[in-house]
């Protein structure tokens, strides 16, 4: 009688305890940039794709780009402080890593960013680092910021108007996935139920079910180390540690799962606007 929660136990750490990762191989390119709104947005939401990229793929250089200090509240000078110890945990460079405070892209909760001043601000880091694929929010920000939303549409921008001179091709650019809601604070249980979804894919492809088989968009799904460290990076944001970014931070599937899709000039992101975003 007790074989069955022993297995269904085992089962489940056997999940936790191992990341798993699909596709990722079209992001992992040589020079990726990670480029995020506001400090604390690198471990709250990204956190799963550049740890396996690392552990997965040693050779990426991951650069990042935060475009504000987030002195929405007046803590500018702190959070900075803050994205810097966090960036450290992560294992990003501190050469390879900047904040910027541009009078335009200023953290605030009802304003979109205008993507020409988006473009033409990463356009510079993009050229001189040679950056191979760009990570960023979708049209939907993950929380609706639209802060979040612009960053996307910038990127499009930047790839639009990409110098037909410039040494090195335009980057490919992924935008994070928006989940539905009910999926978004389902916590221990989003890389469960992640990987059961690659694992009954896979099966099924392997069974030869037309139309059928593992999703073919990047996947990153943290194991239980890799959650820790994104939750040690987060500790660095302690001006951010209020009780409902515990609750977050506890329930949030993108601490544990990240998806991707590429954006491409053909379909460039419509901003999908919410009017109650969340101030994360
Ligand atoms: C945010 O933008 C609104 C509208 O432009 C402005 O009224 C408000 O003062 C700004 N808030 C901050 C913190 O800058
Ligand atoms: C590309 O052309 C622009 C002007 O059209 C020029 O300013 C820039 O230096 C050129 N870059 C390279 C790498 O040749």
């Amino acid at each position: 009688m007790l074989t069955f929660p022993a297995l269904i136990i085992s089962l489940i750490l056997g999940f936790l305890l191992n990341p798993m990762n699909s596709h990722l191989d079209s992001l992992a390119t040589s020079r990726i940039l990670l480029l995020t709104a506001h400090p604390d947005d690198e471990c709250l939401f990204f956190a799963p794709t550049v740890l396996s990229i690392q552990r997965r793929y040693p050779s990426s250089q991951i650069y990042s780009i935060c475009m504000s200090v987030g002195n929405a509240d007046g803590l500018g000078v702190v959070r900075k402080k803050e994205l810097e110890a966090s960036l450290d945990v992560l294992g990003i460079d501190q050469d390879r890593r900047w904040v910027l405070d541009h009078p335009e892209l200023k953290d605030n909760i009802s304003v979109y960013w205008n993507p020409d001043v988006i473009a033409s601000v990463v356009q510079p880091y993009v050229l001189e680092h040679s950056i191979t694929t760009i990570l960023t929010f979708d049209g939907k920000g993950i929380s609706s910021h639209p802060n979040h939303i612009s960053l996307p549409n910038g990127i499009s921008h930047l790839v639009a108007t990409f110098p037909s001179n410039a040494s090195s091709p335009p980057p490919r650019v992924f935008t994070l996935i928006t989940v539905p809601l009910v999926h978004k604070y389902i916590g221990v249980l989003s890389p469960l139920l992640a990987k059961l979804d690659l694992s009954v894919g896979d099966l099924l492809a392997r069974a030869h079910i037309a139309g059928i088989g593992p999703p073919s968009i990047p996947v990153a799904i943290s194991d239980v180390a890799q959650y820790r460290t994104a939750l040690r990076a987060m500790q660095q944001h302690s001006s951010q540690l209020v009780w409902f970014r515990w609750l977050y931070v506890s329930f949030s599937r993108y601490m544990w799962v990240n998806e991707w899709a590429e954006l491409t000039l053909a379909t460039p992101t419509s901003s999908q606007r919410s009017p109650t975003p969340l101030a994360i």
